[in-house]
């Protein structure tokens, strides 16, 4: 049996503690998520309830609810807006699982494996339209704003990611524009609005926003290394879908710039045709060029930028249980 360091162990009942503290929330969050997901269209709901009925960590509300917290807000609007967030992820992963031609989420078949790809981006859609119906609730032009700003940033990050795809010269810039825009602004949008709902002044308003982007790189930058370190029954997802497709992402990145030619054209090779045939050789590449601990220390240097982020918020609970969501980030297994 692994003996966990005791790091490892201490922000692991760290990330507890943030669990326990938005738990109550949490409940609420999962309550509404229930409600609001309903249709009288069989398919949808069927569709729907197989993807948020796996689950999923509920990262994102947790972030809104805990920055609420953060910021002193003791309203009602917390719960609404986490779960805007949480079905703006969800469309995205319904989308995003068409787009990769990934067969494995949260454990399960994926919704576009089970139903095909039509009914996966429809019921996406709906996801992110109910997201829009819900948001208008809050009555709050700003609000407002954060939402379609960030929904429109993701779908042009998906984009940018689709014209990098087998493109063996994607560099760390242009990798860091995609999951900038893909991942890391849901995340500076989850806990911005929750600052907003606090009525924080704008410079800790800007500086939870920033956590949230930092945070975002590194849950994406550690996402990218599990695709290769991880496996299906521990990630809930295929191991080696980003080479598959020929995406190009930080692990594999640093492989390229360490690894001698011979293996350098495998490697773009192996880009440029997507496919797994050469994945346990590009693995043993990846492992011998020190790359994921490299994309490890990278995620590192985010999560640590995220927490510096932090210090400008007054002293709470909730702002230690932020923190320690960034160490979360890089040490969780899926
Ligand atoms: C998956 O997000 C997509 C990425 C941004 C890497 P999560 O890892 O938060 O997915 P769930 O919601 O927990 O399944
Ligand atoms: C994140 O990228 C996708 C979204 C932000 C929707 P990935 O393609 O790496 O996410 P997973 O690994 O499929 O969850
Ligand atoms: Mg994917
Ligand atoms: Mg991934």
């Amino acid at each position: 049996m692994a003996i966990a360091s005791p790091d490892l162990s201490r922000s692991t009942s760290r990330f507890a503690q943030a669990q326990v503290l938005a738990a109550p929330g949490m409940a609420r969050v999962d309550a509404l998520i229930r409600t609001r997901l309903a249709s009288d269209v069989v398919l949808v709901n069927q569709i729907a309830e197989h993807i948020v009925g796996a689950g999923g960590k509920r990262l994102r509300p947790m972030l809104v609810l805990l920055s609420a917290q953060a910021a002193g807000y003791a309203g009602a609007h917390d719960t609404l807006l986490a779960t805007v967030v949480e079905f703006i992820h969800t469309a995205t992963l319904l989308h995003d699982d068409v787009v990769d031609e990934s067969d494995l989420r949260r454990g399960r078949k994926t919704a576009n494996a089970l139903w095909g790809n039509a009914a996966s981006v429809l019921v996406g859609d709906f996801l992110y339209s109910r997201a829009f119906q819900m948001m208008v609730e809050a009555d709050d032009m700003r609000v407002m704003r954060i939402l379609a700003d960030t929904t429109n940033r993701i779908a042009e990050g998906e984009v940018l990611q689709l014209l990098n795809i087998h493109n063996p010269d994607v560099d760390q810039a242009a990798y860091l524009r995609v999951i900038e825009r893909k991942t890391a602004v849901l995340f500076a949008a989850a806990t911005r609005l929750g600052g907003l709902l606090g009525g924080l002044p704008a410079a800790q308003e800007d500086a939870l926003a920033d956590y949230g982007l930092n945070l975002g790189f590194a849950f994406q930058i550690a996402d990218d290394v599990l695709d290769y370190v991880s496996d299906a029954g521990t990630l809930g997802k295929n191991i080696g879908d980003d080479l598959a497709e020929g995406k190009v992402t930080l692990p594999l990145i640093y492989a390229l710039e360490r690894a001698d030619p011979a293996h350098a054209a495998s490697i773009r090779h192996a880009i440029e045709t997507g496919g797994l045939d050469a994945l346990d050789a590009i693995l043993a590449t990846i492992r011998g060029s020190g790359a994921v601990e490299r994309a490890r220390s990278r995620a590192g240097a985010y999560a640590d930028a995220a927490k510096a982020a932090l210090s400008t918020l007054p002293h709470s609970a909730a702002r230690d249980a932020l923190a320690a969501l960034a160490d979360y980030a890089l040490q969780r297994d899926h």
